[in-house]
């Protein structure tokens, strides 16, 4: 039995794609040729590509529902740490590590970074123990792990959990600015418009804790060209950093600070 949700969104789709052909005159040619983008974007949705979801992104429909989901956690002050779209390129079960681990294996870097901050209650400012940070990224090739052969299984991906503190500490990178995958569809189409497939350098994170809503998000490098300029148009400015250069760590080029705050249910 669908559920009254599920037939009043349906319909309203159906209604805005009908609105869409009449409104533009869609021939039978032009839809062809997006029923081909389509089932290329299926065949190539493997957990590895997710095109699919990639073709959406760039049309901002990730973050847009984003938006609509997690209104209040926007950019204001006093608020709990604002949202950002998944992605494509999570990975359930990265593995656990332990406080002051690196993700990182396998690279040459001049961009070592040691990230810390402490994840706290946002209306108390109280510290969070048991708090999960599920965190990812690329390498400085510009691709995460599981599409490139030549990373060790789960590079660049951890999971850490805080003690009594609430507080965090790890090895990553700074990351870089890095484009989309752009040899399918998305691509296509991102080319039919002109447009870029480059994402401003960032950092992917799950925190979750028990009794507090789980935020998924993602940090970005202020310094980077493409911030004002995301090809899936995932920025908000509260989740815009700065990475310190570091000295007194001879294992760390940058430190970067950064706290997270939790809402309850
Ligand atoms: C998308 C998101 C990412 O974080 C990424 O690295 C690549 C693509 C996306 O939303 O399509
Ligand atoms: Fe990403």
């Amino acid at each position: 039995k669908a559920s009254p949700r599920v037939r009043k969104i349906t319909a309203s789709l159906i209604q805005h794609l009908h609105d869409f052909a009449r409104e533009n005159e869609i021939t039978v040619d032009e839809w062809m040729a997006g029923l081909e983008l389509m089932n290329e974007a299926g065949r190539m949705s493997d957990n590895k590509r997710n095109e699919g979801q990639l073709v959406c992104d760039i049309f901002g429909l990730e973050s847009l529902v984003d938006e609509i989901t997690y209104k209040l956690a926007s950019d204001a002050q006093d608020e709990p740490t604002a949202t950002a779209i998944l992605g494509p390129f999570w990975r359930k079960d990265a593995p656990k590590r332990n406080m002051g681990d690196t993700i990182v294996f396998n690279i040459e870097s001049n961009d070592w970074t040691l990230m810390h901050g402490q994840v706290t209650d946002y209306k108390t400012g109280k510290p969070i123990e048991g708090a999960e940070l599920d965190v990812w990224h690329t390498a400085p090739n510009g691709l995460y792990e599981q599409q490139d052969p030549d990373q060790p299984d789960m590079n660049l991906r951890g999971r850490f959990t805080t003690g009594k503190d609430g507080k965090y500490n790890f090895y990553c990178l700074r990351p870089t600015s890095y484009p989309i995958p752009y040899d399918g569809p998305a691509g296509k189409i991102l080319r039919a418009l002109d447009r870029h497939p480059m994402r401003p350098a960032h950092i992917h994170f799950i925190i979750t804790a028990p009794g507090y809503k789980p935020i998924v998000t993602q940090i970005f490098d202020r310094r980077d060209k493409y911030i004002e300029n995301d090809a899936v148009f995932a920025v908000k400015d509260s989740l815009i950093v700065d990475f310190k250069p570091y000295q007194g760590d001879p294992k760390a080029d940058f430190e970067l600070p950064y706290d997270f705050k939790l809402a309850t249910y």
